[in-house]
Parts: structure tokens; C-alpha cells; sequence
């Protein structure tokens, strides 16, 4: 399959050239279009089928996010709580708040994550949450790229380590996946730290949902991406991010999110941002005419 972007590296290129042959970007002005939790305005988000849609669509990059089951199993979720995205509250009605934390795999294993009223009746309605591992081998046979996000952190001491011990299980701390594949990104700088002490080689984006123009500099001291909101991002924050080097030695890229309609994506791109992350990737990729 020769569909794939590199947004890497002139190395990762060459890696990538010889591994997957990946299509070279397009147009370096034309930003690449990454399917926010797969493709959350398509399927599920979080899930396996979500990751699929957005593979159907031709998208080449997902983010997602990973928490910690109570017996250690990591598993894709974004809120804190089961209760909006899965039918926990149904399945489970005396063990409020819900906390993702508190269940065991094989009780997450019970829920299903297309069981909110968007999904219901659809075909996704019996999509279940998946493991890290899972999303893992799902994005390796589609051959995409991955943003993972480690989400609310601090709930899950020993994240990291738990999290490069499925990423080495998986294969994807070999040269290829992390050159060509791999960014983790995180609202919290101190786990992004962290995982840079264990693993420099790993490229890592600092979410800010406040475009600090005034912290650029230090998190180009240890992060390759910044993922800003999208409505605080300017053309000033973008100047300036690209003028800052990332540890691996290439510009600060600028992914904003979460960008929904043709207006967002447009101003974004008149803004030269890299890339964001879109609910909608199908849509996106037809607004910029990809
Ligand atoms: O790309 C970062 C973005 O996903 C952060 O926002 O709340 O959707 O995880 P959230
Ligand atoms: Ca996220």
C-alpha cells in the first residue's frame, strides 16, 4: 500500500521509504489530517472500528487515548468515567462514579462502547473498548501512524512504564515504528519528561489548551509537536513554534485540536499549522483536497 504520509525526518524517510514506501506528503502547505480518538464522528471513539473508518478513509494518522484498567491492562478511553461513551451505568448500576480505574479488564471487556445514543441502533452499536495492544496490531495491519495520548496521567502512576512495555511488546519501539509511526503525546509535561529519560528516541507532543506562546522554548526542550486548541492558535503561536527545534533536530510542529468544520480547517491552513486532529478526517481530507 503506497498511501502513507511521512511527516518525519529525512532518516525516517529513508527508513520509511525502504519499510512501507509511504507516498510522500503531497503538499508540505497542506496539513495532514489525523483522526481524533480514530475517527469520533464516524464510529465510536476509541475503538477498533473508529481506527478502521478512518483507515477506509484514507487517513494515515489517529490519535487516541489510554488509561489503566484496575488490573493493569491498557485500555482506550477519554473521560475519566465509563458513563458518556459506554453502557457502564446499565451493566454495573451500584458501582458509581464509574471511574475507568476501578474495573477490572474482563468487567471493561463487558461494556460496550458504541452504546451511546449516537451509536445506538447503528452498526457500531456493539463495539467494544479496546486494549492498547489491540489498537496496536489494528494500526500495524492498516498500516497508520499513532498519536497516543496518555490521558489524566497522574491516576495511573507507572503509566510509562506500562505503556512502553505494550509499545516493546508490540514491536513498536523498533527503529521503523518509532521513526515512522509513533508520537506520545500528553497534557502533562512532567510524564512527557519521563518518558524521554527512559526513551529519547520517541518523539513526543505537549498538548496546551492555551497556545503559550510563552512556553514554546521549553517544550521544544524535550517535545517534536505542540497540539494546541484550535481556537487559541494564531499565526503568531505557528511563527514562532516553527522557529524552535525539537530535540530530534526538525521544526516544532503544530497540531491543533479538535477541528470540525471547513471554516477551522481553512484558517488553519492559512495559518501553515502541520496538521490537527478532526472527528470528521473524511471531511477534513476534502476541505484541504487532499
Ligand atoms: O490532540 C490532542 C487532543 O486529543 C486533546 O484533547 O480532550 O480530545 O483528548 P482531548
Ligand atoms: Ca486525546
Amino acid at each position: 500500500m503506497l498511501k502513507r504520509t511521512c511527516i518525519t525526518t529525512s532518516l525516517a524517510l529513508t527508513l520509511s521509504v525502504s519499510v512501507l514506501a509511504p507516498a510522500a506528503h503531497a503538499d508540505p502547505a497542506t496539513p495532514l489530517v489525523i483522526g481524533h480518538r480514530g475517527a469520533a464522528g464516524l464510529a465510536p471513539e476509541n475503538t477498533l472500528e473508529a481506527v478502521d473508518r478512518a483507515d477506509r478513509a484514507g487517513i494515515d494518522w489517529v490519535e487516541v487515548d489510554v488509561q489503566r484498567s484496575k488490573d493493569g491492562v491498557l485500555v482506550l478511553m477519554h473521560d475519566q468515567d465509563l458513563v458518556r461513551t459506554t453502557d457502564a451505568e446499565k451493566v454495573f448500576p451500584h458501582r458509581a462514579p464509574w471511574k475507568v480505574g476501578d474495573f477490572t479488564y474482563a468487567e471493561l471487556k463487558r461494556l460496550r462502547a458504541g452504546a451511546s445514543p449516537q451509536w445506538k441502533a447503528s452498526r457500531y452499536e456493539r463495539a467494544g473498548i479496546p486494549t492498547l495492544g489491540q489498537v496496536l496490531d489494528r494500526l500495524d495491519r492498516n498500516n497508520q501512524g499513532l498519536l497516543l495520548e496518555l490521558k489524566w496521567p497522574g491516576n495511573f502512576p507507572g503509566v510509562v512504564q506500562d505503556t512502553l512495555r505494550v509499545l516493546g511488546r508490540k514491536g513498536w519501539l523498533d527503529a521503523h515504528h518509532v521513526h515512522n509511526r509513533l508520537y506520545v503525546i500528553s497534557f502533562l509535561a512532567s510524564t512527557l519528561k519521563t518518558l524521554r529519560k527512559e526513551r529519547p528516541d520517541i518523539k513526543l507532543g505537549i498538548c496546551d489548551d492555551r497556545a503559550s506562546t510563552g512556553k514554546l522554548a521549553s517544550y521544544a526542550r524535550f517535545a517534536d509537536a505542540v497540539n494546541p486548541q484550535h481556537t487559541a492558535t494564531t499565526a503568531d503561536f505557528v511563527r514562532r513554534a516553527h522557529a524552535l527545534k525539537g530535540p530530534h533536530g526538525t521544526p516544532l510542529k503544530v497540531w491543533p485540536y479538535t477541528v470540525n468544520t471547513s471554516t477551522q480547517a481553512r484558517r488553519l491552513r492559512d495559518l501553515r499549522v502541520d496538521g490537527f486532529t478532526t472527528d470528521f478526517p473524511d471531511k477534513m481530507r476534502h476541505v484541504l483536497g487532499h
